[in-house]
């Protein structure tokens, strides 16, 4: 009875010290706090405080919005318990009006699985795990993006004895992949084998703005086909849904025309430094499978040259003046200059063959960027065959008369352009806008002039403290906005400018006003390619991401922790963002306020 009872007292101090052995060796445990900040969990919290076994795993449901980005704008409920599964074990169901739909929709799944496989942090397969079963409906068979597109999505996550079931319902296949991204935001790497994921959760979600924007310079310094791809990315995980591809400038031409090789034989920097066709192609259907436009920008008339200088060796004349002029002060705001000659006729005829181009790669609906900005009048006022052709045609060389033939060049080519699209698409009767940068000729005063607001979008680039937002849509014209001093991501490393952190990004606060479509985060290349390109543009541009998406009234110093977690995710999807913190204020949330 003794020898009993001692050996089980000895078993329990055994036992006791196992246990004691086990909780030493063990990671640390956190806990959300009442502040919303997941925190090591120490000795003071005891009690009924829920527990987890990572500050990844704690964010998931720590705060109203998780570890989502961005937020969601309607309806947002998440549980903190967790449920373990097998990514592989996830199986899809979609309910959808056609093949095309129901097809887009799969290869969203496939690409959510392969983003949730990058949390695996072990083997991720959990024999004997419950089956994670995802129905997506989508309601609309169209495949249409574009600024009417309903990107609207319901996801829904329950837990039964059986299974775990996830619901989404969307109008379109871009809600619904838009709610893939939101699903992949309550999912998590875990220490032990398989991933884990809230065990309930219940989002409606809707952006405020059908515009959110990434412009990507690669004509001032090339950025590989890889590195797009992976902007595409970051973009999809961010939901934006607008790559603006200011593919061409003075410096340089990489775009092939199929019609014109001219242009890139000419223009590009080297034979590879090129977008073919085929890559061009491939560049718009990667990006529309996660939800992402590309809508392609041939500036003019200034911001054009290199590319176009063969015209007097083929007998087209002069399509671009002030080339590679010198002293490039006296021609042009940066070298090097040139500018369109706008009384080249051949000239608009091959920027029609370049529309033609660009309506075959693009989708139907998609519309271009025609520039337009910075035209230096003193290139036009110094060259004789303008100035020439300009008083023959009765213009005396007032800025005025400029204007006007800045603008006969504007309203020639949104002639060809609808002459392409009308020939290429019979079926889509309202003529297509474009988009155009502010500039004088956009000057509240004289735009109507110029400009008509049924044609052009006008995309801003002021500073923040300027009126222009508002003298436009008082005149009923549409806007995009890139605000000059806090989303130009190139600022800070040239002359006077300031560099923007996350935070200015985040607060800059958007107008609402329903002709407002959105804005856009531009990276400028002057100063970056391949080896800086992405951390210079992550994880800064997710800020305005979430700026547009939801126009929140928060400030960046209350979404910190969440943004962290965001900045995280990008990595673990292998973009390079740039770190914006010490480490140490990650692991402290709310501590570096
Ligand atoms: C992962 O785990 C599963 C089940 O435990 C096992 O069958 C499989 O071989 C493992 N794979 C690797 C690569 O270790
Ligand atoms: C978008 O679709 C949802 C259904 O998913 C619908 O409730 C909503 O009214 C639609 N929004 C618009 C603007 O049509
Ligand atoms: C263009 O040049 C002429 C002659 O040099 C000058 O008189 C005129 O003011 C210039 N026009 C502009 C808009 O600068
Ligand atoms: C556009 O088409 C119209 C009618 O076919 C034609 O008169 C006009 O010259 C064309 N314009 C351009 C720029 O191609």
């Amino acid at each position: 009875m003794s020898i009993l009872n001692n050996l089980f007292e000895f078993a329990v101090v055994l036992l006791f010290l196992v246990a004691t052995v086990q909780t030493q060796s063990e990671s640390p445990q956190w806990i959300c706090d009442s502040t919303d900040s997941c925190l090591i969990d120490n000795a003071a919290n005891i009690g009924d405080v829920k527990r987890f076994e990572s500050q990844n795993d704690c964010r998931l449901s720590c705060g109203k919005y998780g570890a989502i980005w961005p937020i969601p704008t309607v309806e947002c409920s998440i549980s903190n318990e967790r449920i373990r599964f097998d990514p592989w074990k996830v199986r899809f169901n979609v309910v959808a009006p056609d093949a095309a739909s129901t097809q887009y929709v799969r290869e969203s799944n496939r690409i959510f699985v392969s983003n949730i496989l990058k949390d695996c942090v072990r083997n991720c397969s959990l024999p004997n795990s419950k089956e994670v079963l995802v129905k997506t409906r989508v309601s609309s068979n169209s495949l249409v993006l574009d600024w009417g597109t309903n990107e609207t999505y319901t996801l829904s996550l329950r837990t039964t004895d059986m299974a775990t079931f996830v619901e989404v319902k969307a109008q379109t296949v871009y809600g619904a992949r838009h709610a893939l991204e939101t699903l992949s935001n309550l999912i998590t790497g875990s220490k032990d084998n398989g991933l884990l994921m809230v065990r309930a959760a219940r989002v409606r979600d809707a952006p405020i703005y059908p515009h959110r924007g990434l412009l990507l310079d690669t004509a001032r310094n090339y950025i590989p086909l890889k590195l797009i791809s992976r902007t595409l990315d970051a973009m999809a995980a961010s939901k934006m849904n607008v790559l603006h591809w200011h593919v061409v400038d003075s410096q340089s031409f990489p775009l092939e025309i199929t019609r014109v090789p001219e242009m890139q034989q000419f223009g590009a920097y080297r034979s590879d430094m090129v977008y073919s066709r085929t890559d061009t192609n491939n560049i718009v259907r990667y990006a529309r499978l996660r939800g992402i436009r590309i809508i392609i920008e041939i500036d003019g008339p200034s911001h054009a040259g290199n590319g176009w200088q063969w015209g007097t060796l083929s007998g087209l004349g002069n399509m671009a003046v002030c080339l590679n002029q010198q002293p490039w002060r006296s021609y042009c705001i940066q070298p090097p200059c040139g500018q369109l000659n706008p009384f080249n006729e051949n000239m608009y005829g091959i920027m029609k063959e370049i529309y033609e181009d660009l309506a075959e790669v693009n989708a139907p609906e998609e519309t271009i960027h025609v520039g337009g900005d910075e035209v230096f009048i003193p290139c036009w006022n110094s060259t004789a065959e303008i100035t020439r052709r300009m008083t023959e045609t009765g213009f005396d060389l007032s800025m005025r008369s400029f204007y006007k033939v800045w603008s006969e060049f504007h309203q020639k080519n949104l002639d060809s352009w609808d002459n392409v699209t009308q020939r290429q698409y019979p079926r889509i009767t309202e003529p297509k806008s474009v988009i155009i940068w502010s500039s004088h000729l956009t000057d509240p005063e004289i735009i109507a002039d110029h400009l008509p607001k049924e044609r052009y979008i006008v995309q801003t680039w002021v500073e923040s403290d300027k009126t222009l937002n508002n003298d436009l849509l008082l005149k009923g014209y549409r806007i995009i906005v890139s605000t000059k001093n806090a989303w130009y991501l190139d600022h800070g490393f040239w002359g006077r400018t300031s560099f923007y952190n996350w935070r200015t990004v985040y607060d800059n606060r958007m107008d609402v006003h329903p002709l407002v479509l959105g804005g856009e985060v531009c990276m400028w290349s002057e100063y970056v390619d391949q080896s800086s390109v992405e951390s210079r543009i992550w994880p800064r541009a997710g800020a305005a991401a979430e700026r547009l998406w939801a126009n929140p009234k928060l400030s960046s110093l209350l979404v910190q922790a969440r943004f962290f977690r965001y900045r995280d995710r990008l990595l673990s999807r292998g973009i390079k963002a740039d770190a914006v913190i010490p480490k140490w204020c990650v692991l402290n949330e709310g501590k570096c306020l």
